[in-house]
């Protein structure tokens, strides 16, 4: 690990693809290649950029756009931008205190941090890092249920504030680059020890279909907690609905940036449907191929209610710890700000179907 990248650097740095190069500089190949790719023939990874990229806006002008808000809105509080950070595992591949300077970050940029049940430090411990951080948990069932469960118990008490529960991880998706390298993940304090140590390229995830996934597991853990629980991974209008009926207050269309089912259908192609089907019941929020400020105005025109990114913040934390993901944040900032004034809104909320052609 070379040392953190001057703010010169960073004020140079005018797109969110500018970050990969250095942060990938500051990783060892094997890791560089588990972050960056996808399943099998990495198709759906190429085209969950395009998608976003084929549409075309129609935008209105003199509508006075003196004033433009970029604020969002996740579960009911306002948020600085509509983005959040999507949860990714073991964060200390980027940072010696990857999730740690990640949270600070956002915390500063006034976007949430989703913590992935297979990070590099435990939820405690990165909540203590940013005390008045927007946090959320995000579960895998590792282990048993009771220690799943438990989990879930200790986010609560940590201030994690939501609850997402990835539901397209029954299996692991088959990953060449993972297995050409012999890559395995460091150490999670979550999840290592929680299960037999037999298999250990991705600690206890391997085993999350012997505690099988489904609908009942879903009010199962809406029972442990509180907390609003979001289902990530969705992809089919009938599992949005389903979804909706089984009461959870959100949805992330995701296919795990392209790393689980190859050949699924890339997300801004998936959104339309979803958000029609789930007709305002429950928050839409979608990631997989955000890269610019450009491509979240396009999600919010398909209807998404919010957005979250993925690998260009940990290319970020891997070029400059948290000085990178904020100044990656502020880039999507600018990038939203112009985009909805020469889209001709004031807001998220005036970016509508509308504004495509
Ligand atoms: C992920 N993702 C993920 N999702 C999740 O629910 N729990 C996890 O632990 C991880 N881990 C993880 C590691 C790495 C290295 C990547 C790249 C992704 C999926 C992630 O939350 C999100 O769905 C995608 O990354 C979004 O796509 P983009 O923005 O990376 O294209
Ligand atoms: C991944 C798992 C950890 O995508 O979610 O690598």
């Amino acid at each position: 690990m070379t040392e953190t990248r001057s703010p010169a650097d960073l004020a140079a740095m005018v797109s969110l693809v500018d970050f990969e190069a250095p942060g990938q500089a500051n990783m060892a190949g094997p890791a560089v290649d588990y972050i960056a790719g996808g399943s099998w023939d990495e198709i759906t990874l190429a085209e969950n950029d395009e998608a976003w990229r084929r549409h075309r806006f129609v935008p209105r002008v003199l509508t006075d756009v003196r004033h433009v808000d970029v604020s969002g809105s996740f579960l009911g509080r306002r948020t600085a931008l509509p983005i959040a950070m999507a949860p990714m595992a073991a964060q200390a591949l980027a940072h010696p205190d990857g999730e740690l300077e990640a949270m600070r970050a956002c915390a500063v940029a006034g976007i949430p941090y989703c913590l992935s049940t297979s990070s590099s430090r435990t939820l405690e411990d990165v909540a203590a890092a940013a005390p008045d951080a927007e946090r959320w948990f995000q579960l895998y069932l590792v282990g048993s249920l009771g220690y799943s469960r438990s989990l879930v118990e200790r986010a609560e008490g940590a201030g994690y504030r939501a609850l997402v529960f990835t539901v397209d991880l029954p299996v692991l998706g088959y990953r060449d680059r993972d297995r050409r390298s012999g890559f395995a993940l460091p150490a999670m304090p979550h999840v290592d020890g929680a299960g037999p140590p037999d298999r250990m390229r991705y600690g206890g995830l391997e085993q999350q279909h012997e505690l099988g996934l489904g609908w009942a597991t879903v009010e199962l853990v809406r029972s442990w907690t509180s907390m609003p629980v979001i289902l990530k991974g969705i992809l089919a209008p009938e599992d949005a609905r389903l979804a909706a009926e089984f009461g959870v207050d959100g949805i992330c269309v995701s296919n795990h940036g392209a790393r689980q089912l190859d050949r699924s259908i890339a997300t801004a192609d998936a959104l339309p449907a979803i958000v029609d089907a789930v007709d305002g019941r429950l928050e839409v929020w979608v990631d997989g191929g955000i890269r610019r400020g450009l491509d979240v105005l396009a999600a919010f025109a398909l209807g998404a209610t919010g957005v979250m990114v993925g690998r260009p913040l940990y290319w970020a934390l891997a070029a400059a710890g948290s000085a990178g993901v904020e100044r990656a944040v502020a880039i999507l900032r600018e990038e939203i700000e112009l985009g909805l004034a020469l889209l001709g809104a004031p807001d998220l909320a005036g970016v509508h179907r509308g504004l495509l052609a």
